[in-house]
């Protein structure tokens, strides 16, 4: 089972590096990490928190089975409209925030077999995709949140 890697560890604000190798191994670590992010009943992981520094991440669909992965992503629209909504993090447990993000949002990212593919996302899934691309730059939703609605007392105690 894979290790979730928790704040304040460094290696969460790395820059993750762009997929080249669409190889098994590749398969294989996308289904390790769709078990270890429903084992802690989340619903997005990126690389980095599993402890590899390359551009892929993971969303789960609510069935607690299926998942999409999406790899090297990048946004290529954001909606004018914003939404604040309370995000938490496998990274950062028993912390929660409000953080302020496009409601809809135009995706470009390669699938598992390399072939890239264009999505556009709104309501849940486009808040998740935002908060796991930024794990690739090295981001985490504390960065933006606009105020820290539980766990203040555990980031506290945890800020390097
Ligand atoms: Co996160």
């Amino acid at each position: 089972m894979l290790k979730i890697v928790k704040y304040p560890d460094p290696f969460l604000r790395r820059t993750a590096k762009k997929v080249t190798d669409f190889n098994d191994d590749l398969k294989k670590v996308v289904l390790e990490m769709v078990e270890a992010m429903y084992q802690d009943d989340g619903i997005g992981l990126a690389a980095p928190q599993v402890g590899i520094s390359q551009r892929f991440l993971v969303i789960g669909k609510g069935d607690n089975k299926s998942h999409e992965v999406y790899i090297n992503p990048e946004i290529t629209f954001f909606s004018k409209n914003k939404e604040l909504g309370e995000e938490g993090c496998l990274s950062l447990p028993q912390i929660f925030g409000l953080v302020r993000r496009a409601k809809k949002i135009h995706v470009k990212y390669q699938d598992i077999n390399g072939l890239t593919q264009k999505v556009k996302l709104s309501g849940l899934d486009a808040i998740v995709l935002q908060h796991e691309l930024d794990h690739l730059d090295g981001i985490l939703f504390i960065d933006r949140a606009e105020e820290i609605t539980k766990g203040q007392d555990i980031l506290d105690s945890l800020k390097p």
